[in-house]
């Protein structure tokens, strides 16, 4: 933890006009950063986090970023450890945080390669370490509404307006344990349990960020549809082509989010 308290004394007047939003990308995601202004490891009470923490700024907003699957995206998403990694945010300062994900879409009105930013999870995942609420001493936190409202205030008026993904503002995302892709009579629950779009990622990240007190909300970009939709199965080969396709256009739209974050 030695390094977390260096920064916070060398950056402190920095820190005070400009308190670091935290920035956690998904697979194939970190090419969204800018230059690296300084890169830290810090260490928690549950272990090393994904990766190094890296300092950016984009749209004069410094930000803390953090690979969720580490540096060469090695770390599968079941095999996170997201206490370190929300736990590490926490002590570096941050207050809000923002998730990047890539998702299949379930929804017919979600098409591959839309951002969308959900407001709902259905949490399918098991055997994850999911809580502090030994460490914090908490009992049960509310997560009726389980992103903030604010930061998704943000994230949806920085949408591009011609996709539907923008009209609509209540999306539901599916947390499925992976590593494996589902079956099509799995998606075919999940479209029934109201779920919009299925990753593997944002939990138990959600409710760590709501047990810790930090406001966190999440961009999905859609780089598949889900198994079975339309009766097709999922060219694997095509994700990671599709996630690089869109580094742009999510770069661009993250620029858009941090002018309008206060
Ligand atoms: N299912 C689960 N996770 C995913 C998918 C999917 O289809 N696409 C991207 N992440």
């Amino acid at each position: 933890m030695a390094n977390t308290v260096t920064y916070r004394q060398s950056m402190q007047s920095e820190a005070e006009t400009n308190v670091p939003i935290g920035l956690i990308t998904g697979t194939n995601l970190s090419a969204i950063l800018g230059q690296h202004l300084r890169v830290i490891e810090v260490d928690t009470p549950f272990g090393a986090p994904s990766a190094a923490f890296v300092l950016t700024s984009i749209s004069n907003r410094l930000i803390w970023c953090l690979a969720r699957h580490g540096t060469s995206s090695q770390i599968k998403a079941f095999d996170v450890n997201y206490r370190a990694n929300v736990w590490a945010f926490k002590e570096l300062g941050v207050q809000s945080l923002i998730a990047t994900a890539t998702v299949g879409g379930i929804n017919a009105n979600v098409e591959i390669g839309d951002i969308v930013i959900p407001d709902q999870i259905v949490d399918y995942t098991f055997g994850r370490k999911h809580t502090f609420a030994n460490e914090l001493e908490l009992a049960s936190v509310d997560f009726t509404f389980p992103f903030s409202r604010t930061l998704r205030e943000a994230l949806n008026q920085a949408l591009p307006d011609e996709r539907p993904s923008s009209e609509q503002l209540h999306w539901t995302y599916g947390c499925t344990q992976g590593p494996r892709l589902e079956t099509a009579a799995e998606i075919n629950r999940m479209g029934k349990d109201g779920c919009d779009l299925v990753g593997m990622t944002l939990m138990p990240e959600a409710v760590l960020a709501r047990e810790i007190g930090l406001h966190y909300a999440a961009i999905c970009l859609v780089v598949n549809r889900a198994a079975g939709v339309g009766g097709k199965t999922i060219d694997i080969e095509q994700i990671p082509v599709m996630t690089s396709t869109r580094i742009p256009v999510l770069r661009d739209y993250l620029e858009r989010v941090l002018q309008l974050i206060e």
